[in-house]
């Protein structure tokens, strides 16, 4: 099935981020959310952690009970972030690879070759009414890996796509492209992300299995010159147009 609107997930994380680097309550991610809600954004992405370093756990909370925006929540896979998850109940759990040192997450969830371990976690989730999605990296076998473990929704990671170039970039297009393709062919909700920008959202976005684009960094950062209404209203166009 062909999604006709491509949902907007806003990833409010790095408002956290500059809330924390003070330690006190501003800006609030809460304040980012319901902006979001306001100009028609689809949803709130919203990555806890382990460290903490941008969103906490009470903020998950307040978050769900300021807006009725789906909240997806990026979680690592851990007993502890599937026990948050149950806890809080978002309306889809995407399981990343974390890694501490990291920046940001880098690559993709090695789905195929962590069957054995993710397997519990997205049955635990699923069954209690979860909706699962593995943020992968746009391969064949990560998709058939996704299938074997039953998961709803793949996010395809767009990193590679985002930086690079000419050929390479076309390439990368091609690949989300063909992805989101074959996951859509198998019953699965292929969304996207990471990377995306007013630059380069359109190709992606013209992708027509894709039902779902989750952008964070370059909002937030284009908010700080023309407030997040205005960068998301602006997202929101770039998205459509290219449909
Ligand atoms: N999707 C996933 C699964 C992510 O981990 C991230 C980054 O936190 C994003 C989307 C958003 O990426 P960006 O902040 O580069 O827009």
């Amino acid at each position: 099935m062909i999604p006709s609107r491509l949902r907007l997930g806003v990833n409010i994380d790095h408002v956290a981020t500059i809330r924390n680097a003070r330690g006190g309550d501003h800006p609030d991610p809460v304040r980012a959310a319901e902006i979001v809600a306001a100009v028609g954004g689809d949803g709130i992405t919203a990555h806890l952690r382990e460290d903490r370093r941008h969103i906490r756990d009470e903020d998950l909370a307040r978050i769900q009970a300021a807006t009725n925006l789906p909240l997806n929540l990026e979680m690592a896979a851990t007993d502890e972030m599937v026990e948050i998850a149950l806890r809080h109940m978002p309306h889809a759990a995407c399981i990343v690879p974390e890694r501490r040192e990291e920046r940001t997450t880098e690559g993709g969830l090695d789905a195929a070759g962590q069957h054995n371990r993710l397997a519990p976690i997205v049955a635990r989730l699923t069954d209690a009414g979860i909706r699962v999605s593995l943020f992968i990296a746009p391969e064949p076998r990560q998709i058939e890996a996704a299938m074997r473990l039953g998961a709803q929704v793949v996010e395809l990671h767009t990193g590679e796509y985002a930086h690079a170039e000419g050929e390479a970039q076309a390439a990368e297009l091609r690949r989300l492209a063909d992805m989101a393709a074959l996951a859509a062919k198998n019953g699965i909700e292929p969304h996207a992300g990471h990377g995306l920008t007013f630059d380069n959202v359109q190709p992606i976005a013209a992708i027509p299995q894709l039902a779902e684009l989750n952008i964070g960094h370059y909002l937030i950062g284009e908010a700080i010159f023309t407030g997040l209404d205005h960068a998301v209203r602006r997202m929101r166009e770039l998205m459509d147009a290219a449909r």
